[in-house]
């Protein structure tokens, strides 16, 4: 046995060295070596490679990992059980393979970015790449080398507690966004031992659960699919993406952790997909759940034919894949391409070359990653109201009040998803006031309500106490971390606990009431809208909250976020997105409400519209929307023509002016609408956006080049093609407020 062991163990040798020796981790190298890799493994080493467990006790795990059970782990985050655990793969397993391991690093490891919302909000995908390049340095330090992230599901409902994890409601961005992080993740090279696997996740449509309540059925049709829920996922594909990861819900009645049509036609077969496939956590064994499969046997034989890789947590591959094997339920085929696909991976990686940790431990909470992480609140935070210019808070504050539960919440302001990063780490809003703006403004502190359901209105008087001696209140409500995230939907999107009473005592008092809500998702903050001077919508913004709000606050930082979703004004308006088709009835601006209908008003339908008699169709907030402490002046927008081929490019030009007295930072962006397709189409669509810094009175010309390729959708005949025709354009500064301008694209002749 021994000897058999130094044999084998020498052929892997071999072919780690042959590959060194040629200097490349790349293309056919690769592929030899995962060919070579496979003909020396036996069947239950294969199995094993299928096989991601979440450990236990370590010796368990060590058994196992020695007898080749075990492909990946994940939630092992000990950078010294992890290298040891990496040693006996390498050295006690009988072929060497390294392990893969693997962790939600979501918006960071240790130190916190804010929620992915939040970072759309941005509207920067540099800075986006930046965040998850800083994630991935300090998760390798830990051994990390494979992160469930980016999550591209497009999330209209936020309802559903996962849609923090999301990039909103819109695909371009959620694609723009999901390439800035995988790109950040995996760095240059996947090989740097800096780098980290990407993983698209769910595929596909997790985030139209039905209701918004997590793991529901979605209902989605193909041509929805491929035009608003795909193209996410595939600008991941083209990202070069490593993997992919199933989602729980099943659409349509087809569990997507079985859906061969999502799996092996469109992700293998037309995208030409060469990564790996996961299944979500147990998502193969909860087909048995869902009605799907009679028991784990089944799961498993349907989830491998449908293309998944390698299983999660639920071992069933493991378990069964013997029998179905013999029972010709499966073949000897399907494995070896789950295995390739996963031996790959872990070339691709480097692993084999360097299995242990080289990543110092010094990298957590570096100084640079605290600064990246303090310039992305910055740009994430939204300003929704400011009437009066209340802020920036101006010199002549004496006393200021800071009142709310979210103000000193080094935990809550931390967001979901969450397992690594430290609270000890967290700079709060009110720590931030005190530290940076302490010596020039008195500050009372009266928290008003301990934490975001509070529902003891004791601490309220104390807290109006001090906003009466106070010139102005900053009032910090939200959520706390726990009320967004997986599992964590709600029906009532309103402030928990006694949230607007405090805002209600507050605004009373007459005094500038600065409201800022920190948050896992939109809220609907109609009433505190109303009673506020100023409000600040900030997506809970991980470490760096605190600075990053005080200095917005107090004006060193010009606020530039808008918002990756729309807001409603009630709860039952919800799902609200800007890019909805228009019905044969569109809403009109101006709509008849509720208390304007006259008792025993007679029967009609005639002249109606598409709306909510209780309130109309609009948000409260469209998407794209943030206001600046200066103003902006959109002129003279440009087409380079009004008419186009479909090979064309079609360049956009305006004049964008700060009229205002501040230096600021404009998003500008581009949007369109197909005016008659083959099918009803999007009243439009984010197309492009561009980040633009002008000082006060600068007047900058902003281009943009729109292939018009971009235009194509999947229309009628289920084919992806720009239909000819007419379109118009928008450019200005949310989804509802631009400049105009109409162009058509004509056929080739
Ligand atoms: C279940 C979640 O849906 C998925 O996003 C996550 O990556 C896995 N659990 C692993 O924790």
């Amino acid at each position: 046995m021994k000897i058999r062991n130094i044999f084998l163990g020498g052929a892997v040798m071999c072919l780690i060295l042959s590959c060194s020796s040629h200097a490349s981790t790349k293309g056919d190298r690769i592929e030899e070596r995962v060919d070579s890799l496979l003909s020396l493994m036996t069947l239950d080493e294969k199995l094993g490679q299928m096989n991601q467990v979440s450990p236990g006790d370590f010796e368990a795990l060590a058994a196992q990992v020695r007898r080749g059970e075990v492909g990946s782990i994940l939630n092992y985050v000990d950078a010294d059980l992890v290298n040891k655990v990496q040693k006996v793969a390498v050295e006690e397993s009988r072929l060497g393979i390294p392990l893969l391991v693997a962790r939600d690093v979501i918006h960071g490891y240790k130190t916190i970015f804010p929620i992915p919302l939040g970072q759309a909000a941005t509207f920067n995908p540099e800075l986006v790449e930046e965040g998850a390049r800083v994630a991935a340095v300090e998760a390798s330090s830990d051994g990390i080398r494979w992160t469930f992230s980016p999550m591209v599901d497009v999330s209209r409902d936020p309802r559903w507690g996962r849609i923090a994890e999301s990039c909103g409601e819109d695909p371009y961005l959620n694609a723009v966004m999901g390439t800035a992080m995988i790109k950040g993740y995996q760095g240059d090279s996947l090989s740097d031992p800096t780098a980290m696997a990407a993983c698209a996740k769910h595929f596909v449509a997790y985030g139209a659960a039905e209701g918004g309540r997590d793991y529901n059925s979605t209902f989605i049709p193909e041509r929805v699919l491929r035009n608003i829920y795909l193209p996410p996922f595939r600008a991941a594909v083209d990202a070069g993406c490593a993997t992919f990861m199933t989602s729980f819900n099943d659409n349509d009645g087809v569990p997507s952790t079985a859906n061969k049509f999502i799996l092996k036609d469109i992700l293998r077969g037309e995208w030409k997909y060469d990564g790996m496939v996961v299944s979500d956590w147990a998502s193969v064994l909860e087909m048995v759940n869902h009605g799907f499969c009679k028991d784990g046997k089944e799961a498993a034989e349907k989830a491998l034919n449908a293309g998944v890789d390698m299983e999660m947590v639920s071992a069933t591959f493991i378990n069964n894949f013997k029998q179905s094997l013999n029972e010709k339920k499966i073949t000897l085929n399907e494995i070896d391409q789950a295995v390739r696909n996963i031996l790959r991976l872990k070339f691709r990686l480097g692993l084999f070359e360097n299995p242990y940790i080289v990543t110092p431990q010094s990298v957590k909470y570096a100084d640079e990653h605290l600064a990246k992480a303090r310039k992305a609140v910055e740009q994430s935070v939204i300003l929704l109201k400011n009437d009066n210019q209340v802020l920036p808070l101006q010199p002549d504050i004496k006393t200021l009040a800071v009142v709310g539960p979210m103000a000193d919440a080094p935990y809550e302001q931390l967001g979901t998803w969450v397992f690594d990063g430290e609270k000890e780490h967290s700079q709060t809003p009110l720590m931030a006031l005190k530290a940076m703006y302490g010596d020039k403004v008195n500050i009372l502190y009266a928290p008003g309500l301990s934490y975001s359901r509070d529902k003891n209105r004791t601490q309220i008087a104390p807290a109006v106490a001090a906003a009466r001696r106070s010139d102005a209140i900053v009032v910090f409500v939200g959520e706390e971390s726990i009320l967004s995230g997986e599992a964590h939907s709600l029906t009532n999107l309103l402030l928990q606990g006694e949230q607007s009473e405090l805002i209600e005592a507050l605004a009373a008092t007459g005094k500038p009431l600065i409201t800022v809500v920190m948050a896992g998702r939109q809220l609907v903050i109609t009433d505190e809208v109303k009673e506020s001077d100023a409000v600040l919508y900030v997506f809970h913004p991980g470490t760096m909250g605190g600075p990053a709000i005080a200095d917005i606050l107090f004006g060193k930082v010009n606020p530039s976020g808008k918002t990756p979703v729309s807001f409603p004004r009630t709860s039952g308006q919800v799902p609200l997105y800007y890019a909805h088709h228009n019905t044969g009835r569109p809403a009109n601006p101006v709509e008849m409400l509720i208390d304007e209908i006259p008792v025993e008003a007679g029967q009609t339908s005639v002249g109606c519209r598409s709306f909510y008699l209780d309130a109309g169709s609009r948000p409260l907030y469209p998407f794209g929307y943030g206001l600046s402490y200066t103003t902006f002046e959109y002129s003279n927008l440009t087409l380079s023509a009004d008419k186009l081929a479909s090979t064309d490019v079609l360049t956009v030009t305006l004049n964008l002016k700060n009229t205002g007295r501040y230096d600021g930072t404009e998003v500008v962006q581009l949007y369109v609408q197909d005016k008659v397709g083959s099918v009803t189409r999007p009243v439009k669509e984010l197309k492009a956006f561009q980040r633009v810094d002008l000082k006060a009175g600068e007047s900058k010309q902003v281009t943009f080049s729109l292939p018009v390729a971009e235009l194509a959708f999947w229309g009628l005949d289920m084919h992806y093609s720009v239909e000819p025709g007419a379109f118009k354009l928008w450019a200005g500064t949310n989804s509802e407020e631009g400049l105009t301008a109409d162009f058509e694209v004509v056929s080739a002749k």
